[in-house]
């Protein structure tokens, strides 16, 4: 059992303390975690005498995995550009020319509410197959008032009816619609938008916990970024930013200053931005799905990042232009391989500072009495393996507060 116990977050070399116990077991009360050790330690408990006994057959146990960037709610995949990028244009070309964000926006907009919301369900119970029990997830396809609220309330709606837990983040800041472009200012009007209208109706539907901004080449610059997030702030929205992901940007320190919750992407950091993520509370949210769907070789510096002593995440960035996945155990396979991060770095950075990421390492992330029952079970013999084995899935049961959410047959 890794239990991950000990408190977050997980800086340097405290990453790699996993807390692994031996024939351990979990004793679970409704959605809690009653108590967590080895096995007969727990089974002595007068609580447990009548509890319903799981045995998991030497199976390996994880904290569910905290996934802390996706795009959940998209209207189809963009396979047509997938096949366009292999045969040699960039992401940002595609961009330029109306692909990209814009062709997803395009096609959310048209889309029924039905639908996003059906394709949605399915994409939760993929996350749930492979081990995770916790989804943020960022509006951003919509950017206008009435797509953007279809999308927040969407994930209030998908909160209520599916197991998972979604954290919901407003990233009206995605790109500038086609809409805006080509006019005088149409960038600062779009801005202006989001401030006075959208982020009023967000905050008194109480849609949203963070708020997103792309801040890139080709997306919003630092100034217009901070400008959005010191209003989300006087909203109660507290930030959080892609940042350094195509072009270095000064994001960074961005979010530092902000205090962001996450700072995502980072594969265009330099050693300031480094070290300024390291005296900081913000988590270094890596992303090495888009590096490997882009087939790029610019990989975020991990261990750079690990040994300054920054916070380091992981997550999948599940959306159809950079990370079509919802397995964090494919992002493991990709973090130890192409970050170097070990297998036990790497399931550390995809829980507890997921949890932290989100601000509820109080409540999930580790395997310790009174967290929430939140548990992955891996058909293998150690836990190395489960980033060891990739492009398979190992995950063989996934409960989520007390409540087994998905079962291999
Ligand atoms: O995290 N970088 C911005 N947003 C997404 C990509 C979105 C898209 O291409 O649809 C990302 O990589
Ligand atoms: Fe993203």
């Amino acid at each position: 059992m890794v239990t991950l116990r000990g408190g977050g977050p997980r800086r340097g070399n405290s990453l790699s303390k996993i807390g692994l116990v031996r024939d351990g077991a979990v004793l679970v009360c409704d959605s809690k975690i009653a108590a967590v050790g080895p096995r007969a330690q727990v089974e002595h408990r007068a609580e447990a005498k009548a509890a319903e006994k799981i045995d998991v057959g030497g199976r390996v146990v994880l904290p569910g995995f905290v996934d802390s960037h996706t795009h959940l709610i998209h209207a189809a995949s963009r396979a047509e550009e997938y096949e366009l990028k292999i045969q040699g244009a960039s992401y940002e070309e595609i961009a330029r020319k109306g692909g990209g964000i814009l062709n997803s926006v395009k096609k959310l907009r048209a889309a029924t509410r039905e639908a996003l919301k059906a394709r949605a369900m399915a994409a939760l119970g993929e996350f749930a197959a492979y081990g995770t029990t916790t989804v943020e997830a960022k509006s951003g396809y919509g950017l206008d008032v009435a797509s953007e609220l279809k999308i927040l309330r969407l994930h209030k709606e998908l909160n209520q009816e599916q197991p998972l837990e979604i954290v919901s983040t407003f990233l009206g800041a995605h790109v500038v619609p086609a809409e805006f472009r080509g006019k005088p200012d149409g960038a600062e009007k779009y801005l202006a938008l989001l401030m006075d209208r959208l982020l009023p109706e967000v905050v008194v539907g109480d849609l949203a916990e963070y708020c997103d901004v792309f801040c890139d080449r080709g997306a919003f610059t630092v100034g217009q970024s901070r400008k959005l997030l010191m209003k989300a702030k006087e909203h109660g929205l507290r930030p959080r930013l892609h940042a350094e992901q195509l072009s270095r940007t000064g994001a960074t320190q961005l979010a530092v200053e902000l205090r962001a919750a996450s700072c995502d992407h980072l594969e265009q950091v330099n050693d300031a931005d480094v070290r300024a993520l390291a005296k900081s509370g913000t988590v270094a949210t890596l992303l090495p799905g888009c590096d490997f769907h882009l087939g790029l070789q610019g990989y975020a510096p991990a261990r750079k990042l690990i040994e300054a002593g920054a916070i380091v995440g992981l997550a999948t960035d599940y959306n159809p232009g950079t990370s079509p996945t919802m397995s964090m155990p494919m992002i493991l396979s990709l973090a130890c391989s192409e970050l170097r991060m070990t297998p036990g770095e790497a399931i550390a950075a995809a829980t507890i500072n997921g949890a932290y990421a989100l601000g509820r390492e109080k409540t999930i992330g580790s395997l310790e009495a009174g967290k929430q029952a939140d548990v992955g079970v891996f058909e293998v013999e150690d836990y190395r393996e489960i980033p060891y084995y990739f492009g398979m899935n190992v995950c063989w049961m996934t409960m989520k507060k007390g409540e087994i959410v998905w079962m291999k047959d």
